[in-house]
């Protein structure tokens, strides 16, 4: 039993590459709230190895007490297909050998284990996602119940007016199981949803990767080191070494510190057939020519502003 906390009560599901874990180490110092459990799902590498970096990471941190799930390897509707090794490197987590632990996962898949922390903390928990959602839409298959029980989703995926990442139109959460996308986004609960359209645009710069390299903690010199293969990828982006901050962005936006300011509550849908559009996240926003404008009905706000940027805010916090 997960002793109830006073502060807000979160689950991250993910799958540990570089960004996600800037996402884990930031959580981790983030005072608003308390992550009770991570389920990790296949996307940058296996939910396993996801797993298993994750562990390390929160052994690195002390903070051995939080409960790791393995959840699902393949997506719902077609199988794990290696990964993004070119991304995040081929133990998802750009090459760093991360001390060994003693940590294991718990026994429960990672939809089980957020079914029983969504009962154990009685409405209040909230989930945020950065991987592929094949996790969330199992959990859903498995209680149908499970939104009345969850306070807030927001999910990092996705891309509005933005080009995808992984096709012209596909964002890799979302292009990596879109049938899993399609359930977790119909679903009756408040979701938000951040979208490449804002995490494109908030970037780690050299400074940013020289001061966390200098840092006094460890997990801050272990995930300046995984940034430094992440620099490497984005350079084709973004004409120089830098990088895309889309986990950390979701996890800033989820837990208050970066506020959203131009984010329409609208419908979305995704295509989940089989053609040059699969993964596509088609968001109504042609209400949106004045101004956020919010449509009647909507329960997902897509985030395409924030208030400032992330970077100096991601740094303070990962340093702290
Ligand atoms: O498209 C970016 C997303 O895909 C991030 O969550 C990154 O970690 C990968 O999972
Ligand atoms: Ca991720």
């Amino acid at each position: 039993m997960t002793e109830p906390t006073s502060r807000r009560p979160v689950y991250l599901d993910c799958d540990t590459g570089i960004d996600d874990a800037l996402a884990i180490a930031y959580l981790l110092a983030s005072p608003e709230i308390e992550l009770v459990g991570i389920g990790t799902v296949s996307g940058n590498v296996s939910a396993a190895q996801a797993a298993d970096n994750t562990l390390r990471i929160l052994a690195l941190a002390g903070r051995g007490d939080i409960p790791v799930a393995v959840g699902s390897h393949d997506a719902l509707a077609r199988a794990f297909d290696g990964g993004a090794e070119h991304v995040h490197g081929g133990n998802g987590i750009g090459g760093v050998e991360l001390p060994d632990t003693d940590l294991t996962p718990i026994a429960e898949s990672a939809p089980e284990f957020l079914i029983r922390l969504a009962e154990e903390h009685a409405g209040r928990l909230e989930v945020i996602t950065i991987g592929p959602v094949t996790n969330i839409a199992l959990a859903l298959r498995l209680d149908q119940s499970l939104p009345g029980r969850v306070a807030a989703v927001t999910a990092m995926g996705g891309a509005a007016f933005a080009s995808g990442n992984v096709t012209p139109v596909a964002e890799a959460n979302i292009w990596n199981d879109p049938e899993a996308a399609a359930v977790m986004l119909s679903a009756p609960w408040p979701l938000t949803l951040v979208p490449l359209d804002v995490t494109v645009e908030n970037t780690f710069e050299e400074e940013h990767l020289a001061g966390l390299l200098a840092a006094e903690k460890p997990l801050a010199r272990a995930v300046g080191a995984m940034l430094g293969y992440y620099f490497d990828f984005y350079v084709d982006l973004y004409g120089r070494r830098a990088s895309a901050l889309h986990d950390p962005l979701a996890a800033a936006i989820a837990v208050g510190a970066i506020l959203p300011t131009n984010a329409p509550l609208v419908d979305v849908v995704v295509d989940a057939t089989a053609g040059p559009a699969r993964g596509q996240t088609i968001c109504d926003l042609r209400g949106q020519r004045l101004g956020p404008v919010d449509q009647p009905g909507a329960h997902i706000r897509v985030v395409l502003g924030t208030d400032r940027p992330l970077d100096a805010h991601l740094l303070e916090r990962l340093l702290a």
